[in-house]
Parts: C-alpha cells; structure tokens; sequence
C-alpha cells in the first residue's frame, strides 16, 4: 500500500518537475506615471531575456481605473514598446505580439476582485498544463495604499505550495525611522522578509550595480588601496537640473534627504564602503557585510550638512498647494552631508553625499579619490598619464549623464589596468577635448556597458531571478532612517540657503569641510527666507568678562564660549604639563560639554593629549558602551579623534562583575584609590562641571546624603531621572582642584541661574553652591541666554 502510495507521489513529483513552470506578473499601477516610463518597457525586456526558456509568463496590469479606459491605457503603452537595438526586427516584432497577446488590463479593487484573479490563474495555468512557479506583484501605488492591497494579496491571492511569491515595494518607505518601522510591521504582518523586494532603483543603475563586482574581480590591485591609508575622500553625488514643479505635494513633505540621501546616495555608500564578502554572489552574504557598513556610520551633527532651496520653490508650492502668499517653505532641494566611517578602514576619511534640485548640470557619480603625495621635479608637460605620480588618482563610477552622457567606470591610468567583464562592459573609444574632472578622457581606462540597460530593466530581470541584494530588506531600511533621522530631526526648523537655479548658482552652493562640520564657502549673502526671528549674529558680540557669586564669569554666544573655553583648557593643560610633566582632567557628561570635545577633538592640534590624564566627574551607572553612559560621549566626540595613550583614560568602574554600582563591589572605593594613586595631593589640575537646572552639579543632587561633605573622594549617588544610580566625585575632591569651569548653557538654565546667584553655601538644596576650590579657581562659563535669558 505504502509502495504505491509512494510511487503515486513520486510519479507526481515527477510529472511536476516535467511540467513548464508559469510565472505571472501583476502590475498594480499599471496605468501610473512609474508604469508608463519604466515598468511596461522592464517587463518588456524581461520577457525579451526569457521567452522560449523554462518559463511561460502572463503580465496583469491592474488598476482602480475603468476597464475600457485601463485597457486603452495598456493598448497603448505596449503599442509605443521598442526592442534593444541587437534585437532583430523580425524577432522584435514576433516578441512584442507575444508580449502583447499575454498583457491584459484587469480592475482589481476588492478582495473578491483579488481571489478572481487567483482563481483565473490557476485555471489558465491547468489549461496550459503548466506548473505554477510563482507571482510578482509590483506595487506602483502611493504607500497609503500598500496595506490593503497587502492585505488582500495575502488573503485572496497567494499562489499554491511550491510557488513563490514576491512583491516589490517602492519608495517612499516611510518619513523617518519611526514610521518606516510602523510601515514594516504592517507589512510584515502580511509578507515574510524574503517575499519583499523593496526597490531603490540606484541599486539597478549599471554603474553602481558594477561596484562590488568591480571590487570583487580587483580585489588584489585595491586590497592595498582601499582605506583611510590611501584614500582621501570619497564623493558620492546626485545633481538634478529639473526642479520640483509638479511634484511639490510629494516634495514639500520629503525634502532632498528623504527623496535622494536616505536611500539612493547611502546604498551607494555602502557598497563603497562595506567589507567585501568572499563570496559576493550570496545575497545573504552582502545584505549582512552591507548592515555591518551602516553600524560604523558615525552619527551625524547639525553641523554636518548644508542645506538650500532653489528661489522659485516656495512660490511653486504657493501655487500647486493654494498656499498664502505669506508661505515660505524650508524644505531643502539641495542637502550636502559630511559622513564619517568609525572603523579600522576608513576613519577619518570623508564622506561628502550631495544631491540637488535645479542645479547647473544633471550627472551622477560614485568618485573615490586617493591621496597623492609625491611631488614631480619636471614641468608638467613631460607628465605621462599612465607613468605620473603626480597625477590625480581617482577611481569613479559614473552614474551617468553629465559630459559624458553614459554610465562608466572610470580608473586613472596611473593607478592600475582594471579588470571588467568583457562580455558587458567595453572600453570607451576616444573621445578628444572631452574632459572629466579637470582631467582629458585619455588620462583613464575607461569602460562603458556593452549595451546600456535602464535600471528598472535590471531590477525587474533581478527580482525574477530572485536576487534580494538588489534590493533593501528591512533590516537595512531601518538601519538608514536610524542613521538619517536625528539629522532630519535636528535640521527640522533650519533655513536652508536659496539659490537661483542652473548656471546662475555660481560658488552660491560651494561647501567646505573641516572635523566634523561642513559649511558653505561663500558667507550668507542676504536672508531671503524669513528666519525664526531676526537673531543676531554671535560674531556680533564680544566675550563678556564679568562676575557670578563672587567668581569670575565668561559670557558669550555658544560658539565664542565653547571656543574661549577650549582655549582657556588648553591654555591650563599646556602650563600644567610644563610644570608637571602631566595635566589630570576631570570631564563631566551631559550634552552641554559636547560642543566643547568637538571644538577640543578638531581645532586643537596643540594640544598636550599625550601627557594628558582624562578622569570622569560622574558617571551613570550603565555599562560603558551604553548610550546614555558618559563615557560613551566622551568615547564619541573626542577620544576617538584624538591620540591620548589608552593608560591615560580612566574612566569610572561602574561596571564590575556583570553589574552596575553594588557597593560590595567598591567601586567609587577603587576610583578613588586610583586618584589617589595617580594625580598629585588628589588635586586635579581642571575640573569641569556643570549645573543641572535643580541646581545639581556633577551627580551630587539636592538633599544628597552622601559626596557633599566628609571624607570620601568618591561616592554612590541617586539621581531623580534614569538612570537612577550614578558614581560622582565628592565636592571634597572637587573643591581640592586647581581650577573648576562651570559651563552652563542654553535658556532652560536661566532660572536656576538667577535662583543661584541669590543663594548663598547651601549644598544641600543646591549642591552648585558648594563648589568653592580650596585653593584653586572658579571660573563659571555661561552662555548668554543662560545668563542674560
Ligand atoms: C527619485 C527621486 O527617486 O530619483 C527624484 O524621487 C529624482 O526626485 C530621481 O529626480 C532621480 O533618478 P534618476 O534615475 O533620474 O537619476
């Protein structure tokens, strides 16, 4: 019995894997402006590529339209399809009547719309004695649509065991981390990660489709090559000349970020900048090494980007959206980003993302530029490209358009013959007087594609293949938005630069970079777009001297204190290490300090850091790599960009044993044995401080039982917010310092400030009042709206 049972199966089997698989396509959109330019002429060529091969296919384009006017629709667009020019035109013309005998507009809105869909592929795949091998279903509908269309493609509409399903999503994918993650879940409810095909159609552009395999075959010329060691900045840029007119609806909500930097200039990024898998055929593989890439993406600043918008824009949106006149939109339509990479390979090397709307030319490009130190004794007529040293040395991957009009992969003859496949790419022919990045096309090996295919084309062929590494799981999705979204955030309420557009842009949009920030060359020449009140300009003031509780005080815009500040650390640890041989500094957390170890971390190159002992005034009690851990600040935004040898930083132990601050632990005991041990008399030679708007300093708050007074250097502490506990240096050890700088900044300080100026030693209610250095010096640093409001 079982014998024939199991013949019965096999013979089914056998017959199933006999039986042509079918494939059908389902365009939902299909009368769509996407459908219309590029996803008709995709599936085109796909069928192109497969007829006659294992698969039969049929092509559903769906809508909400009517059926005559759909079908209308279709009749036409499948009318106005060419083939390739390597097609012949008898075989074109057998093709497209093919193509066209199995398209077919259909009405799909309902769920029972969608189960007669099924139901009528089913049977058109037994009446051809076929296999069902799997459905496409293409989403070119605005996202508000995608749930219920999901919905009912999960319900009604999924094909049979043994067949696959995908569904491709299009962009936008959400507005910022939050609701991109809202929009997986949802998504996620209906499909498995491996059924979802999210299109960034960058990832089908030749040239960048070309990089890792690029890298793949020259892994032995750029093994050397590759890195912050010889690379000095990589660009990846996105120029438009067409502007937003017509689309302000979509934009107004997006801006350049969201539209181009979010997903097509950091997939980009990433294949530049990734690890190279060994196998960079496996999908699994490049999706992870990709991931790993967004994890070193340094955090972005607000001083990380420059933003504009061309003139014409909010005048656009005025009228498309029947806006007042009084409208003004900060909507950015030209974003550049500084990007750093905190890994072994490529830190500090920098990154520059630009894109723009109505700029003067319209081009793309991946361009990686090495660094080139060698100076040529001869004129540099007597320069050969391929010999030259002093030749720039650049590898570029051309997106397209620009001065060269097709996509490429460009290497300077001076670096190495790279190797191509040459059954796609071709070396480019001569193209005299045609220059490319200041230099003529002849200075290098330059490839174009065999033949030139549209990325949409790619990607089609790619999902039909089942090749996700074309495509952005969720996984990379949100790790992009988590990267963007605090810069989004940050940059919400600026106002961004205006341009006039095309040629007349001039220098207008140049930037430059330095450290962490990037800023436009050129200063602002006139406000055109009415800011958030007319602030004045901090260059316009000058630092204030004057007197706070009887200490000196320092008063000035943020960007004067921060720098007055630095300077005066620097000062004081360059007279202590003259002095002493060493300079011991105790640093605060909190986000008041971190302008401070930015401006310390970029523009103070004489800076004693070697001799330079770093202590930490407080502590919350988490482990050292969390977040919210001071330390982890003081990690982020200065000790990474400096050297101080690694025996120099001692950061507090609030991590022993697998837990966090148990006294049996002793571990403010042990920070304290450690001063004692390391700096002279216990005495630091600067302390910096803050004044919590409670009147708390360090993590000594009010009514503290202990670090106020008595003996001990070091204690456990409890503070109102999370995280609860926290180690802090007691005021006895603070008040031994030579120095003490309060910095206190920003508008939410200005009550306690005018409380604290009032009251006298009280360190119970107001722990700031207790800090009086022995024998050292206060000096209290305030911003002007802390002190002035
Ligand atoms: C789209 C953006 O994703 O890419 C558009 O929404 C932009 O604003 C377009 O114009 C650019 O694509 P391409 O293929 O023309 O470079």
């Amino acid at each position: 019995m079982l014998t024939v049972a199991m013949c019965v199966a096999l013979l089914g089997c056998l017959q199933a894997q006999e039986l042509r698989g079918h494939v059908s396509v389902i365009l939902l959109g299909a009368t769509g402006d996407l459908a219309r330019k590029y996803l008709w002429r995709g599936l085109f060529q796909l069928y192109l590529d497969e007829a006659g091969k294992d698969y039969s296919f049929s092509f559903h384009g769906a809508a909400l339209t009517s059926t005559k006017q759909g079908q209308a629709f279709i009749a036409k667009v499948l009318e106005s399809l060419s083939c390739p020019e390597d097609v012949a035109p008898d075989r074109c013309s057998e093709l497209k009547g093919q193509f066209q005998r199995l398209s077919a507009y259909r009405h799909l809105a309902t769920r029972e719309d969608y189960m007669a869909l099924s139901k009528d592929i089913e049977a058109q795949v037994q009446r051809g004695g076929l296999r069902e091998a799997g459905r496409i279903f293409y989403f070119s509908v605005p996202p508000f649509a995608y749930a219920d269309i999901a919905r009912n493609i999960n319900s009604s509409c999924r094909p049979g065991p043994g067949a696959w399903l995908r569904v491709v999503l299009e962009k936008p994918f959400g507005h910022d981390h939050l609701s991109a993650q809202q929009l997986a879940t949802e998504l996620g409810g209906f499909f498995r990660e491996e059924e979802m095909y999210r299109v960034d159609h960058y990832l089908g552009k030749q040239a960048v489709a070309q990089i890792l395999p690029f890298r793949d075959q020259n892994r032995k010329a750029l093994d050397g090559l590759w890195s912050r060691h010889h690379v000095e900045r990589v660009e990846i840029i996105m120029k438009e000349t067409v502007d937003a007119e017509g689309r302000t609806s979509f934009y107004e909500e997006y801006g350049v970020i969201r539209d181009v930097l979010q997903n097509h200039l950091t997939e980009v990024l990433t294949l530049v900048a990734m690890e190279l898998p060994h196998n960079i055929s496996s999908s699994e593989s490049v999706l992870q090494h990709k991931l790993r890439a967004f994890r070193a993406l340094r955090g972005l600043q607000k001083g990380s980007a420059v933003l504009g918008q061309y003139q014409a824009y909010s005048e656009q949106v005025r009228r498309e959206q029947q806006k007042p006149d009084s409208f003004h939109s900060l909507t950015p339509t030209f974003a550049g980003v500084l990007v750093h990479m905190d890994n072994l390979r490529w830190e500090g090397v920098p990154f520059i993302l630009m894109s723009g709307k109505a700029l003067d030319e319209r081009v793309g490009y991946a361009r990686i530029l090495f660094r080139n130190q060698a100076y040529c004794v001869q004129n540099d007529e007597h320069w050969v490209a391929d010999q030259s040293r002093c030749l720039p040395r650049q590898i570029v991957f051309y997106i397209g358009h620009g001065e060269l009009g097709s996509p490429a992969v460009l290497v300077s003859r001076n670096l190495f013959r790279p190797s191509l496949p040459p059954e796609s790419w071709k070396e480019l022919g001569a193209r005299p007087g045609l220059r490319l990045f200041g230099r003529p096309l002849s200075d290098f090996y330059a490839y174009s594609p065999v033949r030139e295919q549209d990325a949409y084309s790619v990607l089609i062929s790619h999902i039909f293949h089942g090749r996700k590494d074309s495509f952005v799981t969720t996984e990379n999705l949100l790790a992009s938005w988590g990267f963007w979204t605090p810069l989004l955030d940050g940059l919400a309420h600026e106002v961004p630069r205006l341009y006039p557009g095309g040629a007349e842009n001039g220098h207008l949009l140049d930037f430059e970079f330095g450290g962490a920030r990037l800023c436009f060359s050129q200063q602002q020449p006139e406000q055109l777009v009415p800011g958030p009140g007319p602030a004045p300009m901090p260059s316009g003031f000058q630092v204030l001297k004057a007197r706070y509780r009887e200490s000196p005080l320092i008063s000035a815009w943020p960007e004067e204190l921060i720098a007055k500040l630095a300077d005066d650390i620097e000062a004081t640890a360059v007279r202590a290490v003259r002095r002493f041989g060493a300079f011991h500094l105790a640093l605060s957390g909190g986000s008041s300090p971190v302008p401070l170890f930015q401006q310390l971390a970029t523009r103070h190159y004489g800076f004693p850091w070697a001799h330079t002992h770093l202590w930490l005034v407080d502590e919350r009690c988490v482990p050292l790599w969390d977040p919210e851990s001071n330390f982890q600040h003081l990690q982020t935004h200065l000790l990474q960009h400096i050297r101080v040898p690694y025996y120099n930083i001692h950061p507090m132990p609030v991590h022993l044993r697998q837990r966090l601050c148990a006294e049996e632990d002793q571990g403010a005991q042990t920070y304290a044995s450690e001063i004692s041990a390391l700096v002279a008399n216990s005495s630091f030679d600067l302390v910096l401080l803050g004044m919590g708007a409670d009147g708390h300093t360090a993590s000594l708050f009010p009514q503290s039982p202990s670090g106020l007074d008595g003996e001990q250097l070091v204690v456990l502490t409890e503070s109102p917010s999370r995280p609860f506990q926290r180690m802090s240096l007691s005021l006895p050890l603070i008040n031994r310092a030579r120095k003490v700088a309060v910095l206190v900044m920003g508008r939410v300080k200005r009550e306690i400030t005018v409380l604290v100026s009032r009251v006298g030693h009280e360190p119970k209610k107001w722990p700031i009042s207790g800090v009086l250095p022995t024998s050292g010096q206060l000096v209290w640093y305030m911003d002007y709206e802390a002190f002035l409001g």
